[in-house]
């Protein structure tokens, strides 16, 4: 696969450490499946040497413009927060295995911890253009940090969101936010209900053991520390799920995920 040079067309601070960063890709646009990411280097120059994997957030097919919401906790993307508009960033992609759009079921409820939500706008585009009622929950820990929210409020999608410090929405994590309004029945039957999540590990590993309880599929986004992007170097390899077997077996996250079905992976 190629490694694209493309434009930037836009790139804003959405808060103190969040960005959302536009670039131009006609075969990433035309390629990408919501769950699927990308692979970055800001600086061809300069550290890191690495590229960093984003989510796509969106993309844009009147002006080919594929969208990252990321977030700055170390030199690649302090690099990457510091490009400006027209500035040229090196992407491969579209990389991975995205999200299955669950015709059967047509109650699509995502959840989200945190920058989590970088991947959904994407994915509410597809599963509304499939029929789709979608229900978001989404949750941070302060209310300071809540960001990304406005694109999915003008999705179309419901959204609820929770904070832990209470000052907006439900108080408490989103997980419990999820468990309220799966014994509520809020959403509607449960044989209708698909569940996708993307967030912090003991944040997924806790809404598939609700899922379990609850009978009802559910996909996750996994997230792992990557090098190659493209299952050569075994970086990213986690723990498949087949606990009869004896032997351990290891699932990529750059290829055989980051998205798959929660009985696929050892969540923790
Ligand atoms: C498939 C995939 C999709 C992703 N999508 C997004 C996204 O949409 N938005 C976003 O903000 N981030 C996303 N990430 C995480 C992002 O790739 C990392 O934050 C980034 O690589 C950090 O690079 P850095 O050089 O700034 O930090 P580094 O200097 O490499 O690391 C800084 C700190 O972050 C930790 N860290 C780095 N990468 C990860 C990781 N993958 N998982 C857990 N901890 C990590 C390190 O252990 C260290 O403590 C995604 C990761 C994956 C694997
Ligand atoms: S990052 Fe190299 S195999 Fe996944």
């Amino acid at each position: 696969m190629p490694i694209h040079t493309c434009h930037i067309l836009s790139h804003e601070r959405l808060s103190g450490d969040v960005y959302r960063l536009k670039f131009v890709s006609e075969p990433i646009c035309r390629g990408a499946q919501p769950g699927q990411f990308v692979h970055i280097r800001a600086d061809v120059q300069s550290d890191p040497l690495l590229p960093r994997p984003f989510s796509i957030h969106d993309i844009d097919r009147e002006v080919m413009g594929v969208e990252i919401l990321f977030q700055v906790v170390g030199s690649g993307t302090r690099i990457l927060s510091s490009k400006r508009k027209g500035e040229s960033i090196e992407v491969l992609g579209p990389l991975g295995r995205g999200f299955g759009v669950d015709h059967e079921r047509r109650i699509s409820v995502l959840v989200a911890g945190g920058i989590g939500l970088a991947p959904f706008p994407f994915l509410i585009k597809r599963l509304r253009e499939s029929g789709h009622s979608v229900f978001v929950l989404a949750g941070w820990k302060t209310v300071e940090e809540i960001v990304g929210l406005e694109r999915i409020e003008s999705s179309g999608a419901s959204v609820d969101v929770a904070t832990e410090d209470g000052r907006r929405g439900s108080c408490g994590t989103v997980t419990k936010l999820l468990n309220t309004r799966l014994r509520a029945g809020d959403f509607g039957s449960e044989s209708e209900i698909g569940l996708y999540a993307c967030g912090p590990g003991a944040m997924l590993a806790t809404v598939a053991h609700m899922a379990r309880q609850y009978n009802v599929p559910c996909q996750v986004s996994l997230e792992e520390r990557m090098a190659c992007g493209v299952g050569a170097c075994y970086g990213c390899a986690v723990l498949a799920a087949d606990r009869e077997n004896a032997c351990p077996e290891y699932k990529l996250v750059c290829k055989d995920g980051p998205v798959f079905d929660m009985n696929e992976v050892c969540l923790k």
